[in-house]
């Protein structure tokens, strides 16, 4: 007697490939051009030259290790291979310079919706770029733009998550402020399904909401940082007052002690 045995393909939903991630993703433009590489520099780096060199609207460049990887102010982004979502997204909207901050809320709102989705923990964010877990950071988001004359060539969206990360593993000045998915969650979380999700919700938002219209209303409701004191550095000097607003561009209302508003974008 013959007994059948059945073998059953396992996929695996943490190892990354351009196929797979295309693979049932469903968006029109996002991802639909994926530069997957197991090292690079840096992901905004590589975003940068293929953006230069035509690549359309949507491109992502994902990697699973960055050997120099970028934040703001000047400082790096540091993750170990495959513990994370390092990601850049090329962009080519119609929006003058001072509009370009949508596109950073607008992730910054996909990356909240997709780690609520994909986890069922409750995402904040923090003015300007970053997404928070119970506060502890989870997320940063690099845009970088570059002009054709006064006209916005393209933008590059850098977005970092911290999937399965020990913070433990972060530099110093960074395991007290820094989370990961894996650590709120208390178990591993497959990277495959929330770069899909996080994908699909960017592509929902920027072609039906679109970026004529701000999205600041929502993303003033996610910001953890607003009703309180607050430090801006990146200014000169730092400035120091009480978050009250954001106002339609993004840029953070800040009262200061001797009661006068201050913009900081
Ligand atoms: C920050 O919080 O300062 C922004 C961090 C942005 C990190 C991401 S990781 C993918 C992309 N490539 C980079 O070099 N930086 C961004």
């Amino acid at each position: 007697m013959w007994s059948r045995i059945e073998t059953r393909a396992l996929v695996d939903l943490n190892t990354l490939s351009a196929c797979k991630i295309q693979a049932g993703l469903g968006t029109r433009f996002i991802g639909r051009t994926v530069v997957y590489r197991a090292e690079v520099g840096s992901t905004n780096d590589e975003a940068r030259r293929a953006a230069r060199a035509g690549a359309p609207e949507g491109t992502l460049v994902i990697a699973d290790y960055q050997n120099q990887g970028r934040g703001r102010l000047d400082r790096g982004w540091v993750a170990p291979p495959g513990s994370g979502l390092l990601m850049s997204l090329v962009f080519r909207p119609e929006l003058s310079a001072h509009q370009v901050q949508r596109l950073t809320m607008l992730c910054g709102l996909a990356v909240a919706d997709a780690i609520e989705r994909q986890t069922g923990l409750e995402a904040g964010l923090k003015w300007p770029n970053d997404v928070v877990i119970a506060g502890s950071k989870v997320c940063g988001i690099l845009s970088e733009i570059e002009f054709e004359g006064p006209k916005v060539s393209f933008a590059v969206v850098g977005i970092g998550i911290n999937v399965n990360l020990d913070p433990v593993l972060l530099p110093a000045d960074l395991r007290l402020t820094a989370t990961s998915l894996s650590r709120e969650v208390g178990a591993e979380v497959a990277r495959l399904p929330l770069l899909q999700a996080l994908l699909q919700r960017i592509e929902e938002r920027y072609s039906t909401i679109g970026l004529a219209h701000s999205l600041h209303r929502e993303w003033a409701a996610r910001l953890v940082t607003l009703g309180k004191a607050v430090t801006v550095s990146g200014t000169m000097p730092a400035l120091e007052g009480m978050a009250e607003n954001v106002n339609v561009d993004g840029a953070l209302l800040v009262r200061l002690a001797d009661g006068t508003l201050e913009k900081v974008l």
